[in-house]
């Protein structure tokens, strides 16, 4: 069943009901401000850090479920409502979602009054414009009253949830005209406030919450709105809000627009006050004057606009699936830019106090993003490679406000230093800037502890070699890509976090998946040695490889499939031989290994993922083990802890689908990899959305695997490595248009059922129309250059400006 429909030519999905499975939500802001606003205006904003930079309040796992957000009232003639449905929850005669790149418009309409609310952060401005444009599309007169309301978070959003007993006193605002400006905590030490404004004259206003909804009320049934007169309250203490009260008149067909704008200032110390106790608003006023009127407003959204339209042309397809065509285009570029804007910190699932930037996640979050910002991804290497430490492991967590490593996570994380040399390669293979190598960055930013960005990747390479286990094979440490594969932990107490408690220090437990990830990754750091004339290190990185793809084919082969891993006495995990009611096969290696080319030429390859297809594979995509623990283990963590079907116990974790989708390319079974690709990707869910449950237009970290009682839900949707792993599969082995090291690899392979399409991509300033034939998806590719035949699949780099035509024959 579907909630709504994609409006391509606006890059839009336009939500037709308010009641969808689950809040759908968007993302507002690009750069240093950010909202979170779903279809029925539920959200809060930040300003950089979701945790400590909090300007409006939001209550998780509230019920109903999404509560809180920008909200507009309406009261005409007594009857109050809400355009965004939530929280009056009254009939409307017409309601209309669109999330768009950026922005989002929520419609409603009741008794004739046409309400719509546009939301959006124009670029590079500390605000959110909230445009509510009112229709009068009745025959006659309306005189009605207009709310605006916002609940003030106190900045720290923990503390504004855990502490009562201080916060309950703290809050302070000050109003002036139509403007409400809070600021709590400025009389001490932050230099910060924030501000609700509208340009029109209000007839009232209110910023005390109690008064506004009254006491034992909720947004639903909140007391001035029903009364219709604002109270004028000024809040002390307790729980400021905004609301401004508007008297609007329309005559029949005339349309009225209010502009109110939501921002955010920053003082010098020596500049923070106008007189004793009164804030200097002098830049909240600049603000305010370049968002004044609706002409500003649609000036704002069309630069928005300019903005992700230059952003999405780096890559383009155009193929006979429109399904694909939204996918590639659009909406998973979309998710990888929001996904690098947040890390994990901040969605409906990811509450915005928890996690800092992963150090994995972020470096996976770069292929995503980096044909996108270039120049961004740059920085974000710099800031993730200056939390690595001197012997080349790394903290597994940093902040994004300080950028330094979180120690109560801490670092033995195994995984972890592999994954920044293929964010460098990433970034290099697609800007040519070899610069960044020379780059001083220091190790846990100690700045008397620099090395240059290539002597960083030296030492990530060598933390594996420095700690294989007797098998050969790399110590796992605290856990691998999969967090919650616990193999020294050994937790028996409740509330010990798998991921930092270490009750055992052996050096046994070995992982078969962080050999795949350095057989699939070393030849790049031995690409890169070679390119800064270091052949020997070259030859040295290179023996390495060689013989760790030997030990993972004496003693991480298990007969039909991959071994995922030793434990801690020793004995094997994912194995036929595991005792019954423990998993036989986990996903993980079968995808790396594969994509590192191991058993390819020896068969095993092709087993394994035979194998996948036969013990993992289901109709909404493959699990992630089978079958599933169904009792906890002491010996493997938190994997064991979750009900069989859900999360790392068997869930669908839709970051390692693409894996396997690459691997099936690397081994010339395109068909199955489009196959694999169509059962994950959102918007070939659309018309299982009652199942699937989130937003089909963006992925979700998991869904419910086979083993589940609601199979085919998703959960977690938006911030996961399974945005960049997915924009991979497709566009880079699939569509099979990627960067290399001495050209534009194209190389395509997914089958018959495309059977042509046309890539345009821009790589270092030349661009590239490809088109492609394809009638057979095992790799086999005929490329024509600009008229002349050439061997192989790598198209030299052009010149900066020039435009190359490529003719490929797929088959
Ligand atoms: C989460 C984490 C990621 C981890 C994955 C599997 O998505 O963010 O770092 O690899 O789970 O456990
Ligand atoms: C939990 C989650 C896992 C995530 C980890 C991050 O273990 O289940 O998905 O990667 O926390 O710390």
């Amino acid at each position: 069943m579907r909630f709504g429909h994609f409006d391509d030519a606006r890059r839009e999905y336009v939500i037709t009901t308010p009641k969808t499975p689950y809040p759908w939500i968007n993302y507002l802001g690009s750069e240093q401000f950010f909202g979170l606003v779903s279809h029925q205006g539920g959200g809060y904003c930040f300003y950089r850090d979701a945790r400590l930079r909090r300007l409006t309040r939001y209550r998780y796992n509230n019920v109903p479920t999404d509560s809180g957000g920008r909200y507009f009232y309406i009261n005409e003639g007594g009857d109050t409502w809400t355009p965004t449905f939530m929280p009056m929850k009254k009939e409307l005669s017409f309601f209309e979602c669109r999330h768009g790149l950026g922005y989002t418009q929520i419609t409603g309409t009741r008794n004739g009054l046409r309400a719509e609310v546009l939301y959006f952060v124009p670029i590079g401005q500390t605000a959110e414009v909230h445009q509510v444009t009112l229709k009068n599309e009745g025959s006659t007169p309306k005189r009605f009253k207009l709310f605006s309301f916002v609940e003030f978070c106190l900045w720290n959003a923990h503390d504004d949830a855990t502490n009562f007993q201080r916060n309950f006193s703290t809050g302070e605002v000050e109003v002036v005209g139509s403007t409400i400006y809070h600021k709590t905590e400025y009389r001490e030490r932050r230099d910060h406030f924030a501000f609700y404004h509208v340009n029109a004259q209000v007839s009232g206003f209110d910023t005390d919450r109690e008064s506004f909804i009254g006491l034992y009320n909720g947004f639903g049934d909140p007391d001035v709105p029903s009364a219709g007169e604002s109270k004028n309250t000024v809040a002390s203490g307790w729980s400021p809000i905004a609301s401004h009260g508007l008297d609007v008149t329309l005559a029949p067909g005339e349309e009225k627009k209010f502009v109110f704008l939501l921002g955010y200032v920053e003082n010098p110390r020596a500049e923070k006050w106008e007189k004793p106790g009164i804030i200097n608003k002098t830049r909240a006023e600049q603000l305010i004057a370049a968002f004044s009127s609706s002409e500003q407003v649609t000036a704002a959204l069309g630069k928005l606009r300019e903005h992700w339209e230059g952003l999405l042309s780096n890559y383009a397809v155009e193929s006979g699936d429109e399904k694909l065509n939204r996918m590639v285009n659009i909406w998973n570029p979309y998710q990888c830019m929001v996904t690098f804007n947040m890390s994990r910190s901040a969605s409906y699932f990811e509450s915005g106090i928890g996690r800092g930037m992963g150090f994995r996640d972020s470096n996976q979050d770069l292929l995503g993003f980096v044909h996108l910002v270039p120049e961004r991804a740059r920085e974000r290497i710099i800031d993730i490679a200056s939390t690595q430490f001197a012997d080349g492991s790394a903290y597994h967590q940093y902040q994004p406000l300080t950028k330094r490593g979180n120690n109560d996570v801490g670092s033995g994380f195994n995984d972890d230093p592999l994954w920044l040399i293929l964010g460098v390669s990433a970034y290099i293979k697609e800007t040519g800037d070899y610069g960044i190598l020379d780059e001083q960055v220091p190790f846990d930013n100690d700045p008397n502890n620099a090395a240059t960005l290539l002597e960083h990747l030296k030492r990530s390479f060598d933390h594996v070699g420095h700690n294989l286990g007797p098998h050969g094979l790399p110590l796992i440490g605290r856990a691998d890509w999969n967090d919650c594969l616990n193999l020294n932990c050994f937790s028996e107490t409740p509330d010990e976090s798998f991921q930092t408690t270490g009750n055992r220090t052996g050096r046994t437990a070995e992982s078969v998946f962080i050999a795949g990830m350095f057989v699939h990754i070393g030849p790049d750091y031995a690409k890169i040695c070679e390119y800064k004339g270091q052949s020997a290190e070259a030859t040295r990185a290179r023996a390495e490889v060689a013989k760790m793809e030997r030990a993972v084919l004496e003693h991480g082969w298990d007969g039909e499939w991959f071994l995922r891993a030793y434990d801690f006495f020793g004995n094997k995990i994912g194995s036929k031989d595991c005792p019954e009611g423990d998993s036989k096969i986990l996903i993980e290696p079968q995808g790396y290994c594969v994509m590192a080319g191991i058993g390819v030429a020896t068969g095993e390859a092709k087993l394994a993922l035979d194998s996948v297809k036969e013990r993992l594979d289901t109709r909404y995509g493959i699990v992630l083990n089978n079958p599933p623990y169904r009792d906890y283990h002491v010996e493997l963590g938190e994997i064991s802890s979750y009900p069989p079907g859900y999360k790392e116990n068997a869930g669908i974790f839709c970051h390692n689908n693409p894996w396997v989708m690459i691997a099936e390319t690397v081994i010339g079974r395109g068909e199955r990899a489009f196959e694999y690709y169509k059962k994950i990707a959102p918007a070939y869910l659309e018309d299982i959305s009652e199942i699937h449950r989130t937003e089909p237009y963006v992925y979700s970290q998991m869904i419910a695997g086979k083993d589940a009682p609601r199979h085919g839900e998703a959960k977690n949707s938006w911030l996961t490595g399974t945005g960049s792993w997915n924009f991979v599969a497709i566009s880079q082995y699939m569509l099979g248009v990627r960067p290399e090291w001495d050209g534009l690899c194209v190389k395509p392979c997914i089958g018959k059922e495309v059977p042509e399409f046309t890539v345009t991509r821009k790589c270092r300033g030349a661009t590239y129309r490809i088109h492609v034939k394809s009638t057979g998806g095992t790799g086999q590719v005929k490329l024509v250059v600009d008229g002349t035949p050439i061997e192989g699949v790598i198209v030299p780099f052009a010149k900066p400006g020039s435009t190359v035509h490529i003719e490929c024959e797929a088959s």
